[in-house]
């Protein structure tokens, strides 16, 4: 189904790989799409059998950003009653591992939705940007707060305020990506796949805890992080896991 907005397949054993479908737009996030995407994400959420999640716009472009054809319509009220919000609130949801594989522009929207990915990989002509201000605003996806937390004050202020672009090598540099790939699709799915031979469980407090990392007191984080631990100290996992190697086989594990 090459005419849908979002394609979804299986690139590898319990991966699932979403890839924005909109090149006449440069993958523009319409509502339709952000729709879509949530929809796509629940659904992998939901799904045993998915373990990882690779997002990507494919080979050329990430995303250009929200679709500006659509915004053009906007005033105050129809801002604050935005139901965009609620969706960006049910893509932060996601709580399985997710890695974005970003070729060509992640720009404003398209951006702000690389940075809900736990791991991103950027092919060597990425360029990321928030430039909002050149049409008269500012990032309303999280963008102020997330490039500022990720990457810090100065590169988030350059990029917020100039509307100028970033290259992989200066993303990379900012820890707004977690590597540099000549092939950034195919090592996008070598990453989740990868997730995906891990226990799926630990994954998933693990991306729970990191994430928490950023706005938790040390104390807190840490006592979650002891709690955590405990609780797959008592899973089939935690066997597996400790057994094959006492074994010296492979661990196979069956997120139980
Ligand atoms: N929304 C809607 N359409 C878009 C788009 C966008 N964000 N970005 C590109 N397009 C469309 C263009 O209108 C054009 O359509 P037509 O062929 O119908 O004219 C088509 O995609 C190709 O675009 P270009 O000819 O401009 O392609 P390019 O390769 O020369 O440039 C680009 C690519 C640098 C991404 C340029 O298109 C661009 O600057 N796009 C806008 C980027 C932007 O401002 N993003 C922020 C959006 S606002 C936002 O995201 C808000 C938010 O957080 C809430």
């Amino acid at each position: 189904m090459t005419d849908a907005i979002l394609l979804i397949d299986e690139p590898a054993p319990y991966v699932r790989r979403l890839t924005l479908n909109r090149p006449e737009a440069r993958n523009a996030l319409s509502s339709p799409l952000l729709v879509a995407l949530a929809e796509a994400l629940e659904a992998a959420g939901d799904d045993a059998n998915i373990r990882a999640v690779v997002l990507t716009g494919g080979a050329k472009v990430f995303a250009a950003g929200a679709d500006i054809k659509e915004l053009a319509t906007r005033d105050t009220v129809t801002g604050l009653l935005d139901a965009r919000t609620a969706l960006w609130g049910r893509i932060r949801r996601f709580a399985k591992p997710m890695v974005a594989a970003i070729d060509g522009y992640a720009l404003g929207g398209g951006l702000e939705l690389a940075m809900h990915a736990d791991i991103a990989v950027a092919g060597p002509t990425a360029q990321f940007g928030l430039p909002e201000i050149n049409l008269g605003f500012i990032p309303g996806g999280g963008g102020t707060q997330r490039l500022a937390r990720i990457a810090g004050q100065q590169l988030a202020m350059k990029l917020i305020l100039t509307g100028e672009f970033a290259d992989a090598k200066t993303a990379h540099a900012a820890g707004l990506v977690a590597e540099i790939a000549e092939d950034a699709q195919l090592r996008g799915v070598e990453i989740a796949a990868k997730i995906a031979q891990k226990a799926p469980l630990a994954a998933r407090l693990a991306k729970e805890l990191v994430l928490a990392a950023r706005d938790t007191p040390l104390e807190t984080g840490l006592a979650f992080e002891r709690k955590a631990i405990a609780a797959l100290w008592g899973t089939d996992d935690f066997k597996e896991g400790v057994g094959a190697f006492l074994e010296k086989r492979k661990a196979t594990f069956a997120g139980k």
